[in-house]
This record gives C-alpha cells, sequence and structure tokens, in this order.
C-alpha cells in the first residue's frame, strides 16, 4: 500500500528511500572530521549522487555543527534533498536542530533516545516509564517545528522487544514519521534485524502509516547484509554513509547497498533514487577530502574492485566480461575494468596489452616474450607497461 509522507508525498511500496549519515555520523570516526567548505562540496557531491535525505551534522554538539548544518540548509532552500539534523530528547537539542535546519526546502528533525535495558540503566540512568515519557515529549516537540520527524530507538537492536513496542508506538503517537531502529553497536546478524522490523510492523498500531529505516554499523562486518535484511522485513529507508565511514567499524556503504539493489534486482525488487555512475566520483571527492583511501579491495570503488590478474579470469573477461564481473564498471563510474599484468596473468592478456601498447608478434616471438615477462613478473610485485615495451622492443613489429 503506497505511504503519503511529509517530505516525499505518496510513496510507492518498492521505493527505498535513502538516508545519508556521511556528515554527521560518517563524520563522527576518528581523523574524518570535515571544515565548513569541505562539507558544503560533499553535500553537493551527495545531492548529485540522488539521495533523499542528508543527516547534515548534530547542531547543538558545536558551533561549528550548527553552522555547517544551518549553511547546508540554505544551500536547499529551494529544491535538493531533505537536510536533516540529529538531536537527542532533550528541548535544547531540538530547538538547536529546528533553528538549523529551518532554511532548508524540505526539513527533518532526527531524535533519538536509548531503549536497552543497558543503555537505560548505565548511560542515562532513567526507568522505562520516564524514557516513554522523554520519547512522547521529544518527538511532540519536534512536531511543533516541522512535519517530517525521524525517531530513533538507540541500541534498538538490543532492546527488550516488547519495550520496543512500547516505544515505539509512543513515538508514532507523538508524530514521528519515521521509525528507525539502529543496531548501533553492530552486534545483530540478519535474522535479529528480520525479526524485530516484522514484530513492530505487525503488533504496533499506525505502524502502517510510517517508514521504518534501519541504520546498521559494522562491527562484525555485517552492516549491509542487515540493511537488506531489513528491506526484506519491510524496512523503506536506508541509513548509510559513502564508502562506509562512521563510529568505530564504521556505517552501512551506500554505494554497496545501492549496487546490490541494483545488481540483485531479482531478490531485493526495491529501486531508489541514486545516479550509480557519479558512485566513484563520490567517493574519490570524500577520500580526498579526508585523506584516508578505501582499501583497494573495498568493493564497487576500491583500485581492484574491477581488476583482473589471474589467467583464467583474463581469458575469460576477453572473451565475455560477464563471465567474472556482476556489473558493468561503467555503471559506478568507473572508465573501464582493468587487466592488471602479474605472475597470474595469462597468454590471451599479454597479448591483449601487446596490441594496446601497438605490438604485433608472431606465435614463436609471443611465446618467447610470454616466457620472459613470467620470469620478469616472478621478481617484481607490479609489470609496467614501460617494463612491457622493454620485454619486446627488439624484436617485433610495430602496428
Ligand atoms: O548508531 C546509532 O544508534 C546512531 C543514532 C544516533 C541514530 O547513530
Ligand atoms: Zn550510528
Amino acid at each position: 500500500m503506497a505511504l503519503n509522507h511529509p517530505s516525499f508525498g505518496t510513496i510507492d511500496d518498492n521505493r527505498v528511500i535513502v538516508f545519508d549519515t556521511t556528515l554527521r555520523d560518517g563524520e563522527q570516526s576518528p581523523g574524518f572530521s570535515m571544515n565548513l567548505e569541505e562539507k558544503l562540496r560533499m553535500a553537493d557531491a551527495l545531492a548529485e549522487l540522488g539521495i533523499d535525505v542528508m543527516e547534515a551534522g548534530f547542531p547543538i554538539a558545536s558551533q561549528g555543527d550548527f553552522e555547517s548544518v544551518r549553511s547546508i540548509a540554505e544551500r536547499f532552500a529551494k529544491d535538493g534533498p531533505v537536510v536533516c539534523g540529529l538531536s537527542r530528547s532533550a528541548p535544547g537539542d531540538i530547538l538547536r536542530a529546528a533553528e538549523a535546519v529551518k532554511p532548508a526546502a524540505r526539513q527533518r528533525i532526527h531524535t533519538f533516545l536509548s531503549t536497552s535495558d543497558l543503555h537505560m540503566r548505565v548511560k542515562l540512568r532513567m526507568s522505562r516509564d520516564e524514557v516513554l515519557e522523554a520519547i512522547q515529549k521529544s518527538v511532540e516537540l519536534a512536531r511543533n517545528h516541522v512535519a517530517d520527524v525521524e525517531w530513533s530507538a538507540e541500541d534498538g537492536s538490543r532492546t527488550d522487544p516488547d519495550f520496543l513496542c512500547r516505544c515505539v508506538e509512543t513515538a508514532i503517537k507523538a508524530g514521528a514519521t519515521t521509525i528507525n531502529i539502529p543496531d548501533t553497536v553492530g552486534y545483530a546478524v540478519p535474522e535479529d534485524l528480520a525479526r524485530i522490523f516484522r514484530m513492530l510492523r505487525e503488533r504496533v498500531p499506525g505502524a502502517d502509516g510510517v517508514i521504518f529505516s534501519a541504520h546498521n554499523h559494522d562491527d562484525l562486518g555485517l552492516a549491509v547484509a542487515n540493511t537488506l535484511a531489513s528491506l526484506h522485513a519491510g524496512a523503506r529507508q536506508i541509513e548509510a554513509t559513502i564508502n562506509g565511514i562512521g563510529e568505530r567499524a564504521g556505517n552501512a556503504s551506500l554505494e554497496e547497498v545501492a549496487m546490490a539493489l541494483r545488481t540483485r534486482q531479482d531478490v531485493i525488487p526495491y529501486s531508489t533514487g541514486i545516479i550509480t555512475q557519479n558512485i566513484l566520483k563520490t567517493s574519490r571527492l570524500l577520500a580526498t577530502i579526508t585523506g584516508f583511501d578505501v582499501q583497494p579491495n573495498k568493493a564497487i570503488v576500491g583500485r581492484n574492485a574491477f581488476a583482473h590478474e589471474s589467467g583464467i579470469h583474463q581469458d575469460g573477461v576477453l572473451k565475455d566480461k560477464t563471465t567474472y564481473e556482476i556489473m558493468t564498471p561503467e555503471s559506478v563510474g568507473w572508465a573501464t575494468n582493468s587487466l592488471v599484468l602479474g605472475k597470474h596473468s595469462g597468454r590471451a592478456a599479454f597479448r591483449d596489452k601487446l596490441a594496446t601498447l601497438g605490438y604485433t608478434l608472431g606465435d614463436n616471438q609471443l611465446n618467447d616474450a610470454f616466457k620472459r615477462f613470467k620470469d620478469l613478473a616472478d621478481r617484481k610485485k607490479s609489470v609496467y607497461d614501460e617494463d612491457i615495451v622493454a620485454l619486446v622492443d627488439d624484436e617485433v613489429v610495430r602496428i
């Protein structure tokens, strides 16, 4: 059943809202803080990427955070993504967030409170009843300022199920339009989140009038898998960051979730507004701004994501790319795939490389050169084009 949302109007059942938190949860990773100018550049890139909601910061955290959220809101005063500010449940936090997002054409306040027994006892020192009251008051206050309010149950995945249902019911009655269940410490496995979202949708009155949201951390390397399981169980907003940056091991990687959805429509038939061709440049911009490159084997955006070194794979890809590529490099912004020559490479890739360098070899010449290339590749980690040219230059005919 299509849902009516204050920021998006009618939303189809299979449309997934992409909530980017690179500038908030992502920025919370040690060493990843950004200045105002850098945040504005990232904000523009994220808007071009086609995200739906931009969590621009935590306005009460510092004057600098307030100003960045405010400036991003001014940037999107006419159109662009919904601009969101985070706040705890304290009135001062909510008012600061409301003031920061005010200039945006579409504004959201995201307010959260811990709901697990552990957090309530140790961190908040609040009883269950006090937490329920704080949820009601904070959401109502936020709703007095904006129509689009997200409420999060911090440590939701470790919360007693019956109490979680009561918290969510309270937030919905108070006017929340999105309900987020974070796996704050990256403890859950996909089955846990599927069970939680199904339970909430079945048991909580008013659940069919809100969007459920998944926010997963990667402490066990399961953030993306948990996000996809949440979608299967009815969540329709995903919270993620570019390159998966975020607290500790990070958040779900936006590019991985977006490409999993695009590549596996057969089993996850949901759509997003992400313009996937812009993924690589957005990832590179973040790496340049923060000074942290992604690891070479990072899915989608790592240097090796579309590189083939083994002879068997290179031969397959030269015959038909789909033998070893499940998506095209162009679909995420790479110019092409690459066949990297090394000790695992085969004759087919070696011949192909020679042709691109402008050399044509007879069979015997190719055999000799290939043997010399293998000897060299055993000695050197990387074989560059100049090495190949030096290997064959004397004895071949240039095209
Ligand atoms: O991980 C978390 O619980 C959060 C909340 C503030 C939403 O980031
Ligand atoms: Zn988080």
